[in-house]
C-alpha cells in the first residue's frame, strides 16, 4: 500500500460568519465542521492527518482531541498553497496527499475512495463539480480536443470566456507527494489576490507532462462550503434531510422528514415513530416501537421498547423503561433511571432519581435524588424537598407507598412499605410501614363568623 497522507485547510479567518468562533468550529448536526472532515479522512487510514491551523487556532485544539492529528500553524492566511506549505514538513517523502478543506464537511468516504483508488500512482487527480452557477470557484480549463485539464484559474484571474466554465474547482484533490514536495516551493503570488494559489501545480503537472485526472462527487452536497450562517443553515437543513431520508429507509416513520434534528447519533429499533420538531441530542437509542410526540427533545437517552414519550417533553441523561409513558410536557433530568411502565405526567420533573415499575408521579411534582420502588403513586404536587440550601438528601420510597397530593418530603427521609401519606402533608420523619401518616392542621368551622360587607365611602 501507497503511503496516504491528508492535509485538511482549517486557517482561514471566515469573516462573513462574522463570529468570534473560528469558522471550522461552528457545528453541523451538532459537531464541528472541521471534526466531521477529520472523521471521515480518519475512515481512510491514512497514515497521517496534518490539519493547517490560524485564526482562532488555539481553540481548535482545545476542543478537538485526536492522538493522531497533527497540526501545522499558518501565521498569516497567504493562500491555499501557503497553507498546504505549512504542513510540508509532516509529508512523506513517497505516497500521495489528499487535500480537504476544515469548511467542506460533508464530502463523503466513498467519494474520496473513489478519487483515490481510480488514480494511478505518478497521476494528480481532482475533485471537480458541474455546477449552475460557477460564480466564486475556481475555474477547471481543459485542452478544447484532447478534454485533458490544462489549468485551475481563479474566478478573479479568469478571462470572460473562463468565467463561463461550470466545471469547477472543489478544491478537493490528490497530489503524489514526490511532486508536491517539488512544486510547493514554485508556487508564487503574482496574481489578482497576491496568494499563494494550491491550484497553480496543476499547470506545473500539465507542464511536466504529468496527467490530472478528475472525478466528480456522488451527490451535489458533498462538496458545499460554509461562508456564512446562511449557507450554514442551508447546508443543515440538506444534512438533516439526508439523515431523515436515511432513517425512513430503515423503516422509522417520521411525520415530516423536514422537521427533525439530530445532533449526534439517532439509533433506532424497528416500528419507531416520530412526530414533527423533535430534536435529538448526543447518542440517543430508541428502542422498537417508541413513539416520540411532536416537540421533545432527548439528550443522550435510552428509551426501551413501547415507552410512549408525550409532545413537550425534554429528557436528558437518562434510561427510560419499557411501555413507560412520560409527559406531555415532562422534564426528566441527568441520572434518571425508570424502570418498565413508569408513568410521568405533565408537569413533572425528575432528578438524579430511580424509579420502579409501575409506579407513577402523573401531575406536577418535583422528584429529586430519591430512589422510589414498585407500585408507588406520587400524587399530584408533590415534592421532594431535597435541598437544605447546602447539601442535597435523598428521599428513599418503598414498595406500594401512596403518596396523597400537596406533599412534602423533607430528605433525608424513608416513606416504608406501604405507607399512606395523606394529602397536604410535610413529612419530616421516616414513616413506619402500612400505616397512614399524616401532618395537617385540625379542620375548624367557625359557625359566628360572617363575611364582611362593603363599606359605603
Ligand atoms: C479555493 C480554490 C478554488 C476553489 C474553492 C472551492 C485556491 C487558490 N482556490 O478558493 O479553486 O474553487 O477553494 O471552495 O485554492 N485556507 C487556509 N489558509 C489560507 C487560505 C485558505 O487554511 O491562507 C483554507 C480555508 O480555511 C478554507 C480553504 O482553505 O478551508 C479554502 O479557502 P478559501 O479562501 O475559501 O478558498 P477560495 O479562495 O475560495
Ligand atoms: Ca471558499
Amino acid at each position: 500500500m501507497l503511503k496516504l497522507n491528508v492535509v485538511i485547510l482549517a486557517a482561514g479567518a471566515g469573516k462573513r460568519m462574522q463570529s468570534s468562533i473560528p469558522k471550522v468550529m461552528h457545528t453541523l448536526g451538532g459537531i464541528p465542521l472541521l471534526m466531521h472532515v477529520i472523521n471521515t479522512a480518519r475512515l481512510l487510514k491514512p497514515d497521517r492527518i496534518c490539519v493547517v491551523i490560524g485564526h482562532g487556532g488555539d481553540l481548535i485544539r482545545q476542543s478537538i482531541v485526536g492522538a493522531d492529528l497533527v497540526w501545522a500553524k499558518q501565521e498569516h492566511q497567504l493562500g491555499t498553497g501557503h497553507a498546504v506549505m505549512q504542513a510540508q514538513s509532516y509529508l512523506d517523502k513517497e505516497g500521495a496527499t489528499l487535500i480537504l478543506y476544515g469548511d467542506v464537511p460533508l464530502v463523503s468516504l466513498d467519494t474520496l475512495q473513489r478519487l483515490i483508488t481510480s488514480t494511478q500512482e505518478k497521476h494528480c487527480a481532482l475533485l471537480s463539480a458541474f455546477v449552475e452557477n460557477p460564480s466564486g470557484y475556481g475555474r477547471i480549463v481543459r485542452n478544447s480536443e484532447t478534454k485533458a485539464i490544462t489549468m485551475i484559474v481563479e474566478q478573479k484571474d479568469a478571462t470572460l470566456d473562463q468565467q463561463n466554465i461550470c466545471e469547477i474547482n472543489t478544491g478537493i484533490m490528490l497530489v503524489p507527494n514526490a511532486y508536491l514536495h517539488q512544486w510547493l516551493p514554485r508556487i508564487g503570488n503574482s496574481n489578482a489576490q497576491c496568494e499563494y494559489y494550491l491550484t497553480d501545480i496543476i499547470a506545473m503537472a500539465v507542464k511536466e507532462g504529468i496527467p490530472v485526472d478528475s472525478k466528480q462527487p456522488d451527490n451535489y452536497w458533498e462538496i458545499i462550503g460554509v461562508n456564512n450562517k446562511r449557507q450554514l443553515a442551508e447546508l443543515e437543513r440538506i444534512f438533516q434531510l439526508e439523515r431523515a431520508n436515511k432513517l425512513m429507509e430503515q423503516g422509522v416513520y417520521l411525520v415530516d422528514p423536514a422537521r427533525i434534528d439530530i445532533r449526534g447519533e439517532l439509533i433506532c429499533g424497528l416500528e419507531v415513530e416520530i412526530d414533527v420538531n423533535c430534536v435529538f441530542e448526543g447518542i440517543v437509542n430508541l428502542h422498537n416501537n417508541v413513539r416520540i410526540g411532536p416537540n421533545c427533545i432527548l439528550k443522550n437517552v435510552v428509551v426501551d421498547e413501547g415507552a410512549i414519550i408525550a409532545p413537550y417533553s425534554l429528557i436528558e441523561d437518562a434510561k427510560i423503561g419499557a411501555k413507560c409513558r412520560i409527559g406531555p410536557y415532562a422534564r426528566i433530568r441527568p441520572g434518571t433511571r425508570l424502570l418498565e411502565e413508569v408513568h410521568i405526567g405533565n408537569f413533572v420533573e425528575v432528578k438524579n432519581s430511580q424509579i420502579a415499575r409501575r409506579s407513577k408521579a402523573n401531575h406536577l411534582s418535583y422528584i429529586g435524588d430519591s430512589i422510589i420502588g414498585e407500585n408507588v403513586n406520587i400524587g399530584a404536587g408533590t415534592i421532594t424537598c431535597n435541598y437544605d440550601g447546602v447539601n442535597k438528601h435523598q428521599t428513599i420510597i418503598e414498595d406500594d407507598v401512596f403518596v396523597g397530593s400537596d406533599t412534602q418530603l423533607v430528605a433525608p427521609i424513608r416513606i416504608s412499605k406501604g405507607s399512606t401519606i395523606g394529602a397536604g402533608s410535610t413529612i419530616t420523619k421516616d414513616t413506619p410501614e402500612g400505616a397512614l401518616t399524616l401532618s395537617r392542621a385540625r379542620q375548624i368551622s367557625y359557625f359566628e363568623w360572617k363575611r364582611p360587607t362593603k363599606t359605603k365611602s
